[in-house]
């Protein structure tokens, strides 16, 4: 401990002895990293085990901390419908019991973004775009008055201070796509930057990953 923290600690303990979230020496929060896979071939997709190795260096990093895993390519999240969408716009109070139940689902998801400080994804490219799943989870946290709101300048995100990775992959077949830099496209496809900038996000891509057989 040098001179300054030594200080530090007195001036702190004087002032705030009953208070121990203001103690100079508390705990250092329990930090929460949620990881996204939405390859259709779960941890074994390109975009999974790139991301794979950055929670891994996060876990070496924050051994204390805690790693949530939706893996939206091994459970798939179901398109939005019009019941479903119905089900979000519903008052709590007046929701049946399958109304309910879709909206809990989609809490569930907010509440895992809610919980983390960091936010890494396995993007892969399917067909020129991003897997439909992922485009219905997107679907599913985009909640007008939970997660988003829509002001005079435009909608602007509620969940803020996260830091998002996007890691993704693809073969070199990207049209379209190949006229943008890898976090416009990674960024702009996915949906992180919508609704007013969710989130903070860097991408990675890897180009030129093997296509795999489909049989
Ligand atoms: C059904 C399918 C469609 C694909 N479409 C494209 C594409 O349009 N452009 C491209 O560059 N790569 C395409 N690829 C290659 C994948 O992006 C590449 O294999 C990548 O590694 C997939 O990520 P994943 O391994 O994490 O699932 C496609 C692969 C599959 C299986």
């Amino acid at each position: 401990m040098d001179r300054g923290e030594i200080l530090r600690f007195f001036i702190e303990s004087r002032e705030t002895t009953l208070e121990p979230s203001n103690n100079a020496f508390q705990e250092p929060q329990m930090k929460t990293l949620l990881q996204i896979r939405s390859s259709m071939f779960s941890a074994g997709g390109q975009s999974s085990q790139l991301a794979q190795q950055f929670v891994d260096g996060w876990r070496a990093a924050n051994p204390d901390g805690q790693v949530i895993t939706r893996d939206i390519g091994a459970q798939p999240v179901p398109h939005l419908t019009a019941e479903r969408f119905q089900a979000f716009l519903a008052q709590p109070e007046t929701r049946t019991p399958e109304q309910q139940a879709v909206a809990a689902y989609s809490d569930a998801l907010i509440d895992e973004l809610r919980q983390a400080d960091e936010i890494v994804l396995g993007l892969p490219m399917y067909n020129f775009g991003v897997p439909s799943t992922l485009k219905a989870y997107f679907d599913h946290i985009a909640r007008s008055g939970v997660t988003f709101k829509y002001t005079e300048k435009g909608p602007q995100g509620l969940i803020t201070g996260k830091k998002a990775y996007v890691f993704a992959a693809r073969d070199e077949i990207d049209l379209a796509l190949a006229r943008r830099d890898d976090r416009s496209d990674a960024l702009g496809e996915c949906g992180c930057g919508s609704h007013g900038g969710l989130l903070d996000s860097q991408a990675a891509a890897a180009r030129g990953c093997v296509r795999r057989p489909i049989h």
